[in-house]
């Protein structure tokens, strides 16, 4: 059944451009302007880019960002999917090429290139390309209203033609001929887990590898939770676009940053040394059975202490939430979680703003609505209308494990945004669907927890692990620190990753473990359990 794919071995292709005359490679990189055609596809701009400099995005998503790998040559290009609908990428093609292909995702609705991940890309040595998701927006989701097809490329189509027009792009700059396989990875967190996962699912020879972060699986109901978990603390108007909270102090379930703050010690007191050792960082909060009731307001304690409305609300928050038929919605969120600062877009008192952008443009095809009454019903909607096929709730990663497709996961214990217990319920689906235990998943699929990451990266503990991603990733070559190079020698040499060691700033090191093993603190160092 297995079978594993013969890959070229990436040193077939090993180029080094530069090694010829410069202007050589300056020359054939701008005739890609006109020697490319490619279907549907039109090349906007091409430029070199021979010495480290900033570059500035297309579109509306104006910022500027940094090109520390050079020289490499830069395709701007647009692929009409369909009439009325389109996906802008770029391919960042470095001189000095290890002949591998990354394609990498997005997060939240942003449909912004992510130029800080193609400089992560290149500076590893990969030919990246990176899409805007079908969408010109930065976080509204007003582009779905009336499109249904800009909703297909959100869900799924948008990773696919960045894969099949972003291979030929690289093969043709190359010189690779278009029949034979480069080794194809993707990298994405948050809504780039998503899409890796959906890749996988829908179009499983897109890429070899895939390394999925933080995946925002069961996407209707992840957006559904996350908008009952601010009704939660009795927010019912969203915020403006910027993200700034509209501060709902006159719900009596609304808890001020003070009072939070006294949530995050009082779980810390209860529940960090679970795993061996007081250093919070609570290494799997599902342990973590977090008890309000000792913060309640006493005659002893009458400041910093929860109501009955506040407990209640912190009692939803930390149980999962169930659907009207009783089944379960969203695993509950992670004890620890809101101590990220971060934590305040859920809680911060205005109603979650992706739960809002979706509930008008997506499903209701509306430009105002009033969210005060938003509930388990208009969950039950979204799941009845399931725009574009966005769920990506499905175990069957079957046609994917037989071609070869290795799957590489991991997920913050901390993440303020997406439950990592939501994690181990895709491990669980995918257990059941395809009929295997964790031992024999692991030829294909391993799913990693980092403790105290937050949401991608960021959070306290050791979570720098190359995932890319913009804050604090760890670039180095070094497959044992390395999520990406881990998941090249898994795909091209048949090691699978056993641990990912992870660094923070000061270089301090831990071992991260392989669900479903667990990570214990032994008295003397982190172990896998
Ligand atoms: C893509 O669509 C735009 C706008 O409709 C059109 O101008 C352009 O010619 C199309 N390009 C291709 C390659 O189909
Ligand atoms: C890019 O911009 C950043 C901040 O705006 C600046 O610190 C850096 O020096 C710039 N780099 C180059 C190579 O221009
Ligand atoms: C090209 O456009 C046609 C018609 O809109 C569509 O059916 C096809 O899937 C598109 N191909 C790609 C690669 O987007
Ligand atoms: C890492 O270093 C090794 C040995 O020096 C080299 O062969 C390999 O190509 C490098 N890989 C990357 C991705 O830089
Ligand atoms: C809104 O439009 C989408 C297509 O874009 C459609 O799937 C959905 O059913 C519409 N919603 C309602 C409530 O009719
Ligand atoms: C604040 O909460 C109160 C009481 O729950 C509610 O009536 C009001 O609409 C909320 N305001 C905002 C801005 O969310
Ligand atoms: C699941 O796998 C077990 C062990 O390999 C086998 O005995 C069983 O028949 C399988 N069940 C299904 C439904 O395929």
């Amino acid at each position: 059944m297995r079978s594993t794919r013969k890959l070229l071995s990436a040193s077939l292709f090993s180029s080094t451009l530069a090694s010829g005359v410069l202007a050589d490679t300056e020359s054939r990189c701008l005739a890609l302007k006109d020697s490319l055609h490619l279907e549907n596809t039109t090349i906007l701009e091409v430029s070199y880019i021979a010495a480290p400099t900033n570059v500035s995005t297309a579109g509306s998503c104006q910022s500027s960002a940094p090109v520390t790998y050079a020289p490499l040559c830069r395709v701007y290009f647009v692929v009409n999917t369909t009439e009325a609908s389109a996906v802008h990428a770029e391919a960042w093609l470095p001189d000095t090429w290890y002949g591998r292909f990354l394609g990498l995702g997005n997060g939240g609705y942003q449909g912004c290139i992510d130029y800080i991940d193609l400089d992560y890309g290149t500076s590893l040595h990969f030919a990246s390309v990176s899409s805007n998701n079908g969408l010109d927006t930065s976080l509204s989701a007003r582009p779905f209203l009336n499109h249904p097809e800009v909703i297909n490329d959100f869900a799924s189509r948008a990773v696919h033609v960045e894969a099949l027009i972003g291979k030929q792009i690289v093969s043709a700059y190359y010189g690779v001929s278009p029949e034979r396989k480069l080794p194809s990875y993707f990298l994405g967190c948050s809504t780039g887990g998503r899409q890796g996962t959906q890749a996988a699912l829908k179009y499983p020879e897109d890429f070899d590898g895939i390394l999925a972060g933080a995946p925002g699986t069961d996407f209707n109901h992840l957006i559904g939770w996350q908008g009952m978990l601010s009704r939660f603390v009795g927010a019912t108007v969203p915020p403006d676009l910027n993200l700034n909270p509209v501060a709902n102090d006159t719900s009596p379930k609304f808890l001020s940053r003070e009072l939070w703050g006294a949530v995050s010690e009082e779980i810390l007191r209860q529940c960090d040394g679970l795993d061996g050792i007081v250093d919070g960082v609570i290494a799997d909060p599902d342990e973590c059975d977090f008890d309000p009731a000792m913060l309640r307001c006493t005659e002893e304690r009458s400041t910093n202490c929860l109501t009955a409305p506040q407990e209640t609300a912190l009692r939803n928050i930390y149980s999962p939430l169930y659907g009207l038929d009783g089944e379960l919605i969203f695993p509950r969120y992670a004890p620890g979680a809101e101590a990220d600062p971060a934590a305040v877009n859920i809680f911060g008192g205005s109603f979650w703003i992706l739960a809002s952008e979706w509930e008008k443009y997506a499903i209701l095809n509306v430009t105002e609505h009033d969210f005060t009454h938003f509930g388990l019903r208009d969950i039950a909607l979204w799941d009845k209308i399931n725009p574009g096929g966005i769920a990506t709730w499905d175990g069957n990663l079957a046609e994917f494990r037989d071609r070869g497709g290795k799957f590489l996961t991991y997920h913050g214990t901390r993440d303020q945004l997406i439950s990592p217990t939501q994690s181990k319920r895709f491990y669980s689906l995918l257990s059941s669907t395809l009929n295997q235990s964790s031992s024999s998943l692991d030829d294909f699929y391993r799913l990693f927890f980092i403790p105290g990451m937050a949401h991608c990266a960021g959070g306290v503990g050791q979570g720098s692990i190359g995932q890319g991603t913009h804050e604090g990733t760890n670039l180095v070559n070094d497959s044992s620190h390395n999520a990406l190079l881990a998941l090249v020698d898994w795909v091209e040499g048949g090691k699978a990753p056993e641990v990912i060691i992870g660094v923070d700033g000061e270089g301090k090191e831990r071992v991260h473990c392989k669900w479903p093993e667990r990570s214990r603190f032994d008295g003397a160092a982190f172990v896998c359990v």
